[in-house]
Formats: C-alpha cells, sequence, structure tokens
C-alpha cells in the first residue's frame, strides 16, 4: 500500500516538473500570407509577408527563416530578403517581415510553406525546425497586352482617373451610346415640331391668299 502511494506522489512530481518544464518554453507561429492572393502575372509585383509570433512562454534565440520559393528563374525577389535571421524573439512577442517578389516567367507555381529554424530558451542546444501554413498553387499569366494597358492609363488620364478599367470603359461607352440616343431623339423631336410650325404656316398664308 505505501508502495503504491509513493509511486503515486512519484508520478505526480514528474509530471508537475514536466508542466513547469512546459510553460517554460516558447511555442512559435509562422504564418506566409501573399498580397494580392490571386491575379498573377508577369511582371507584376507581389508581396510575401511572414509573420512570427512567440505564444509560449519562454524566449526563442538564433531564428533563421527562409522562404526559399522564389528561384531565379521564375522569380525575382525586388526588395526586401527572403531569408533573414533573428537574434531572439522574447514570449508575447511577434516579428513581420516583408519582401517583394516580381513573376519574370508565365507558370503554375507550388507555393512552397516557409521555414524556421530556433533555439528553445537562452540555455537551449537543440535546433527546433517549424514550418508556416501552406498556401495554394499560383498561375502567373503572360504579360498583360503593352497597348491595352497604355491605353487604359492614356484613358486614365482624360478621364482624370475616373475610369480605369476595361470593364469601366464598356460602362462608360454605353453612357455615352445613350446620350448620343438621347441627342438624336431631342434633335427628331426638334425637326418634328419644326415641320409642323411650317405646314401650319403654310396652311396660313394658303388661306390668307
Ligand atoms: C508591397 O509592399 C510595399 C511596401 O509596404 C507597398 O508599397 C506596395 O504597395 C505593396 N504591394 C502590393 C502589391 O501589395
Ligand atoms: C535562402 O536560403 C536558402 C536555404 O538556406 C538558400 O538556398 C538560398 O540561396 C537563400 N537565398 C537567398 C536569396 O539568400
Amino acid at each position: 500500500m505505501n508502495r503504491l502511494l509513493a509511486l503515486a506522489v512519484i508520478g505526480l512530481t514528474q509530471s508537475l516538473v514536466a508542466g513547469d518544464e512546459e510553460e517554460g518554453r516558447s511555442v512559435l507561429l509562422l504564418y506566409k500570407k501573399m498580397t494580392p492572393m490571386s491575379g498573377f502575372s508577369v511582371g507584376q509585383p507581389f508581396n510575401v509577408t511572414l509573420s512570427i509570433f512567440n505564444r509560449g512562454q519562454g524566449d526563442a534565440y538564433s531564428l533563421v527563416i527562409n522562404d526559399d520559393n522564389w528561384k531565379s528563374d521564375k522569380f525575382r525577389v525586388v526588395a526586401g530578403a527572403n531569408n533573414f535571421t533573428l537574434d531572439y524573439l522574447n514570449h508575447g512577442e511577434s516579428h513581420v517581415h516583408e519582401f517583394t517578389v516580381v513573376p519574370i516567367k508565365k507558370a503554375w507555381h507550388r507555393v512552397r510553406p516557409a521555414r524556421m529554424a530556433f533555439i528553445d530558451g537562452v540555455e537551449g542546444e537543440n535546433t527546433v525546425m517549424h514550418m508556416s501554413n501552406n498556401l495554394p498553387d499560383i498561375r502567373i499569366a503572360a504579360e498583360k497586352d503593352l497597348l491595352e494597358e497604355s491605353l487604359l492609363s492614356f484613358g486614365r488620364v482624360i478621364t482624370l482617373n475616373t475610369v480605369q478599367t476595361k470593364k469601366g470603359w464598356m460602362y462608360a461607352s454605353s453612357g455615352v451610346v445613350l446620350f448620343l440616343l438621347v441627342q438624336l431623339f431631342r434633335i427628331a423631336k426638334q425637326v418634328l415640331k419644326q415641320r409642323r410650325h411650317l405646314r401650319a404656316l403654310d396652311d396660313l398664308t394658303k388661306k390668307g391668299s
């Protein structure tokens, strides 16, 4: 009976110690995001944001984050860096890192999670590996029609930036057609009125003579 009690006490203290250790750990989350999330095309930059949160009770050290997903055969990293390091990330803190990528080739692209390595606690010895969330594959379209682009930007200038898209132009031109129809109708009405006038005048002069 005593032995059983002793075992139970040992078990309890062990789990308490383990619990204490759990409490002192850093718990890191790595979140990868792209802005925009769709409509990718050659030459159009987009941003990649990597956010790290330390949701644990302990601090993390020597963080190395790699987002080696933008190889030079398909992309250029034009601002910021896809790899970066942090000396530490204290518990309860977060860090946001952003870089800009330009696609250089029409392609389907598998977006892979970013990877992070860190050391848990100032006395930590093991490197902990962590991956970010997954994102769907993206389709990179061919370069937008340059003529269409320049026509649209010309249109933007002459309409003082009120008409910005092809759709916008379709609405605008149906507006113009409507306006012309109304004008035509008014002119026709004027002509008819004038004709009636002339006829009346004619009748008068006939009667007069
Ligand atoms: C990317 O980030 C930069 C700097 O924060 C910003 O100026 C730019 O508009 C962003 N581009 C996109 C496509 O969100
Ligand atoms: C980013 O890190 C990866 C993996 O360590 C490496 O292969 C790649 O060359 C690095 N890219 C840049 C632009 O530093």
